[in-house]
């Protein structure tokens, strides 16, 4: 599915994607020319706007938008982006969003420091959208999210990392500030606390498969495509979905790879070799259908709740599946 069906999805919401846009502008302004030309940096950054989008369409289908469903679109989008920040100063990464990442041109320093200036700024605007239950379940969020990326670095060059320490990972640094954005959005368009919690859910489910397709274009994707760099996940010794799918399915040879590959001792051209067993052993598909099964779960939640199918999360769905970027 081409970003064409995205396209389709955000035409309904275009006007309401606008006003995340204006509030998003407005946050990352400084009159310090300093601040704001770090900051003018990070606002450049395009990003595909999921989060926000996704608070929209539950909005539409639990009650409808309201007045506060742009800030809190904005607010969750910010705090993803300060996370981004971080991460790619975690990940030593070049590349986000099409650009030299911060920490590249910057440095760490700086990096770290404009995260946390995101970070704050988001948590302002989320104190003025004046909902008690948001301030709660998103500053909630942010520390399950920091939690998630500690676990993970725990388990760096863990070769035995089990795959329920690796949902309690994903689950943690992307999962759950989707589960926060759906519920809210279904909280302030109105709803009552069991649709709002099949939201969440939903949202949650759609996390976890967008991390797992995540960790799948990490291995398979094409920099030039998704705009990032990618490979990021084996050079840092992290095991992904895909890799313990082979490893429960390798031969010995590729399984003593792996470890290698991932206790840091293999070199470049250990790694493409267990980049080609990855690609060639159908552990990606098996992770797309994994993915796919996560996001079936997610969809029979809101039915169950709403009584009816959502098209447009089930559109948002397909994309989370198939997308290139
Ligand atoms: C990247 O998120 C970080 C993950 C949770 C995998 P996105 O893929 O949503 O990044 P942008 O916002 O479109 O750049
Ligand atoms: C997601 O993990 C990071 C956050 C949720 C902050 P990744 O490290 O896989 O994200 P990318 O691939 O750098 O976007
Ligand atoms: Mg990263
Ligand atoms: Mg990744």
């Amino acid at each position: 599915m081409s970003s064409a069906v995205l396209e389709l999805i955000y035409r309904d919401i275009a006007s309401d994607m606008l006003e995340v846009e204006a509030e998003i502008r407005a946050v990352l302004e400084s009159p310090v020319p300093d601040i704001a030309s770090l900051l003018e940096v990070s606002g450049r950054y395009g990003g595909k706007r999921m989060r926000p989008a996704l608070v929209f369409l539950v909005a539409r289908e639990s009650g409808g938008v309201c007045e506060g469903h742009a800030r809190l679109g904005a607010v969750v989008e910010l705090i993803h982006l300060a996370t981004l920040v971080h991460d790619d100063v975690i990940d030593v990464a070049t590349m986000r969003r099409r650009q030299e990442t911060v920490n590249v041109r910057h440095g760490n320093y700086e990096a770290v420091l404009l995260g946390d200036i995101i970070f704050s700024r988001a948590i302002h605007l989320l104190a003025r959208l004046g909902n008690r239950r948001a301030l709660l379940a998103l500053t909630q969020a942010v520390s399950t999210v920091c939690e998630g990326e500690i676990l993970q670095n725990r388990h760096r060059q863990d070769p035995d990392l089990t795959e329920t320490t690796y949902y309690t990972i994903i689950s943690g640094k992307t999962a759950e500030l989707y589960a926060a954005a759906t519920g809210l959005a279904a909280h302030l368009a109105g709803a009552a606390d069991g649709v709002v919690e099949a939201f969440a859910l939903c949202g949650l489910k759609l996390g976890i498969a967008f991390q797992i397709i995540d960790d799948c274009l990490d291995v398979a994707g094409e920099e030039a495509q998704v705009g990032k760099s990618l490979g990021t996940d084996l050079r840092n010794g992290k095991m992904t979905l895909p890799l313990l799918i082979l490893r429960e399915q390798a031969d010995e040879a590729t399984k003593a790879l792996l470890r290698r590959v991932i206790l840091g001792q293999e070199d470049a051209g250990g790694v493409a070799l267990l980049n080609d067993a990855l690609r060639s052993s159908g552990a990606l598909e098996e992770a797309v259908k994994r993915a796919e099964a996560h996001v079936a779960e997610g969809l029979l939640a809101v039915r169950s709740a709403c009584g009816r199918d959502s098209l447009a999360l089930a559109a948002v769905g397909r994309y989370v599946l198939e997308r290139k970027l």
